[in-house]
């Protein structure tokens, strides 16, 4: 199959929204392959932070987004030949990320890594800019978000199954100060894509969002 006829579903949206989890289900719901392109910007935060490369470093950074070899293997991640685990979910891995997502260098140093999960039978991609930068050609759109308040309260609960501790003001602290960020920045800033429908999951669990998700890929196929 051509690169071109192989179908991208993007789901962009903030953090802590639940576009992980419902990118995930889906792509498991038709046998898609995932991309979960916020683990590579928060990979390679990781990878600078254990190199002592300064998180704003531009050009190192970029240099380093060629070098790093990752790997992801069904739930499994490796950097470097190693296993990451919970490490790249901690608020501070998120946080370097943002930084690191800021650059211009550095996203266009991951672009091509981003577009080499595009494979047949198709891709669920979940990100900040799947639908306007990385695959502008995906055949669906989704801006799946929800109040900052209900995203926290998510995070928190999510934190307290994984035994983490977390505060829930501190947390809705650094999700808007993460939202500002992402939505601030001058390159690929996070926003609705022209063409991208949106989801507001606020008053949705997971599996009505993934159902919602679905129904309008099945809508695009019977037209
Ligand atoms: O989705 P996430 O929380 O794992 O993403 C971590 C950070 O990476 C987020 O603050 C913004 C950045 N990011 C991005 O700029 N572009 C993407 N496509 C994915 C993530």
């Amino acid at each position: 199959m051509h690169i071109s006829n192989i179908p991208v579903i993007a789901i962009d949206g903030p953090s802590a929204s639940g576009k992980g989890t419902v990118a995930q289900r889906v792509a498991t719901a038709l046998g898609m392959h995932y991309l979960d392109s916020g683990a590579l910007y928060r990979l390679l935060g990781l990878a600078a932070q254990r190199r002592g490369i300064a998180l704003e470093a531009e050009d190192r950074l970029a240099e380093l987004a060629g070098q790093v070899d990752i790997r992801f293997e069904g739930a499994d991640i490796w950097l470097d030949g190693a296993q990451v685990g919970d490490e790249l979910r901690t608020e501070e891995a998120g946080s370097a990320a943002s930084k690191i997502a800021a650059l211009p260098k550095v996203r266009a140093a991951l672009l091509d890594k981003q577009r080499d999960f595009r494979r047949a039978p198709g891709l669920v991609a979940d990100g900040r800019d799947m639908a306007s930068v990385v695959f502008p050609d995906s055949v669906l759109k989704i801006f799946l978000t929800a109040s900052a308040e209900a995203r926290a309260e998510r995070r928190f609960k999510q934190l307290k199954e994984k035994g983490m501790g977390a505060n829930i003001a501190a947390l809705l602290q650094d999700i808007q100060a993460r939202d500002e960020r992402d939505t601030q920045r001058s390159v690929a800033p996070l926003q609705q894509a022209q063409g991208a429908s949106l989801l507001d999951t606020t008053p949705l669990n997971i599996e009505q969002a993934v159902q919602e998700v679905l129904s309008r890929y099945h809508a695009l196929e019977s037209k």
